[in-house]
């Protein structure tokens, strides 16, 4: 039996916590899944999961129209680990007391641990751990042990060992709570009686089987784009089912100085995949023309995207191929709509924004996988650390870094500035601290400035160099101020065109990282 097929499912009562929650059960290496709190008891059992954890979610348990827990859930012989209003609901369901009066606690909290039990083994009398709840648990169910309290919530983590249920009122899934990716293990490895199979080599192992089930006899292309998802996913293909698959390079004529010449040579050197370049720039650059609109540029890069590809199929050696590989990542899932509930941001080209007259089907390997797990992959496939570690580059590229309609020569002015960040940054060594650092064209906007004692009228650009753990949530990264001198200084002197240079400041939220 494979490690997935009985994973520890996050139930998600609607606050950003699941996918952290899912994480940190990955990071114990031990496969979880996301699912809706709308999802029947019924549906959840059907996955034989190994475990549940109930998360967070924003709503009290007497709130109107509160998600309620089904006391079957309980019934069912799975180990379950309720968290924060999950901790709550399954109180609530199980007959204990949940106090709607009670003083809330918001950010961190001191729990005196009175007996640690199985879920807080080794804990000291007293630990740091992150709150966020408005209502608390004052007294536990039936044949529950109390095993800590804050002072906000005289229940702050229960446990029965016996039927395998488990509570806590903090929230171990964040890093501000010390000790957090301890309890979950405990959980996992103790309370549940897992083992951490799920691993960089068992993922390979499963996917290369997964490919060769869905792909048969017949042929797949793969579009490479130059980042790390697509050629991970590429070479996953390719272990798979070697030379029925062929890469297609779509020269769009949005990529950055030297990327084209890495994939034709350094990707085919290491992984010997086959490898036809596309050029279709001049079709691109004719269907943007004149367009600002972010998501309107969007689109037409998407389809412009999947035409290419149909094109280059064409010219495929051992004839048309019945499927298309895609890097596409579970953040890209969730954040084009694919979770339940989740809004549309913005249409991930790979994603969002396929045309209806798709005439590939698609194997997509790193769909349940996040970035981190990606890389792991990659390595554990031989891929070399420059390729690993490359920053994400969006596919729409640097198409959606110029805002504003997009021409050849705004594309040649901020090929020249990025090729200097990326120069420089690698050179200072922030690579592998930073997640991107996007460098935008403002190129509708110019401002005066003085060079040589001439007058220049040039435009900005602006840095803006992130960090993260997954994109969907980014700070801005703080990067040495001697490198943002450097970058500066050589932008504005080896670019003409450019005059000032501009640093982001913006969290992700409210900022996306990308400007368009
Ligand atoms: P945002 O701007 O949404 O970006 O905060 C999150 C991450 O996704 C990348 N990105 C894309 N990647 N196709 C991609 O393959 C896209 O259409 C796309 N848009 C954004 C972005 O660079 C960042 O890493």
């Amino acid at each position: 039996m494979s490690p997935t097929d009985r994973p520890v499912l996050v139930v998600d009562y609607g606050a950003q916590y699941a996918q952290l929650i899912a994480r940190r059960v990955r990071e114990a290496h031990i496969y979880s899944e996301i699912v809706p709190h709308t999802a029947p008891v019924e549906a959840l059992l059907a996955r034989h999961p190994a475990a549940i954890i109930l998360s967070g979610g924003p709503a009290s348990v007497y709130a109107e129209g509160a998600p309620q827990v089904d006391p079957a859930l309980f019934a069912a012989g799975v180990p379950v680990l309720g968290i924060c209003y999950g901790f709550q609901a399954m109180a609530h369901a199980l007959g204990g007391d949940v106090d709607a009066a009670a003083a809330g606690e918001y950010g961190h909290a001191t729990a005196h641990v009175a007996r640690p039990g199985l879920l807080l083994a080794a804990s000291p009398e007293e630990q740091s751990v992150w709150m966020s709840h408005g209502v608390a648990v004052t007294r536990a169910p039936a044949g529950f042990t109390v095993l800590a309290s804050t002072p906000g919530a005289p229940v702050a983590a229960i446990e029965d060992q016996q039927r395998r249920l488990f509570g806590v009122q903090w929230h171990p899934e964040v890093r501000h709570t010390p000790l957090g990716q301890r309890t979950i293990e405990q959980f996992l490895y103790y309370g549940a009686g897992l083992k951490p199979t799920w691993t960089p080599g068992s993922i390979v192992a499963e996917q290369v089987e997964a490919i060769r089930q869905q792909v048969g006899d017949d042929r797949a292309i793969c579009g490479l784009s130059g980042g790390v998802d697509s050629a991970v996913a590429a070479a996953l293909v390719q272990r798979a089912i070697g030379d029925s698959l062929t890469c297609v390079f779509v020269d769009h004529g949005l990529l950055r100085a030297g990327e084209r010449e890495q994939v034709e040579r350094d990707f085919v050197a290491v992984t010997g995949a086959r490898l036809i370049v596309e050029d279709a720039s001049q079709t691109f650059l004719t269907a943007l023309d004149g367009v600002a609109d972010p998501e309107t540029k969007r689109k037409i890069i998407g389809r412009e995207f999947i035409r290419a590809f149909e094109a280059a199929t064409a010219r495929v050696p051992t004839g048309q191929a019945r499927f298309l590989v895609q890097g596409t990542l579970y953040p890209d899932v969730v954040e084009s709509g694919g979770g339940e509930g989740a809004a549309t941001i913005k249409s991930h080209h790979n994603v969002g924004g396929l045309p209806e007259d798709l005439q590939f089907e698609l194997v997509e390997p790193l769909r349940a996988l996040f970035k981190d797990e990606v890389r792991a992959v990659g390595a554990e496939l031989g891929l070399p650390d420059w390729m690993v570690w490359r920053h994400p580059f969006p596919g729409p590229g640097l198409g959606i870094r110029i805002v504003g309609p997009v021409t050849p020569a705004k594309l040649d002015i901020l090929r020249a500035a990025d090729a200097i960040v990326r120069e420089e940054m690698t050179a200072a060594g922030t690579d592998r601290e930073i997640w991107q650092c996007p460098v935008v064209l403002l190129a509708e906007v110019r401002s005066v400035g003085v060079q040589g004692d001439e007058r220049t009228y040039g435009h900005p650009v602006v840095l803006r160099p992130v960090t993260s753990e997954d994109a969907m949530t980014a700070d801005w990264a703080r990067l040495p101020g001697d490198l943002l001198a450097r970058i500066s200084r050589r932008i504005t002197n080896e670019v003409r065109q450019i005059n000032r240079v501009l640093l982001d400041v913006t969290s992700k939220p409210p900022g996306t990282i990308e400007w368009e």
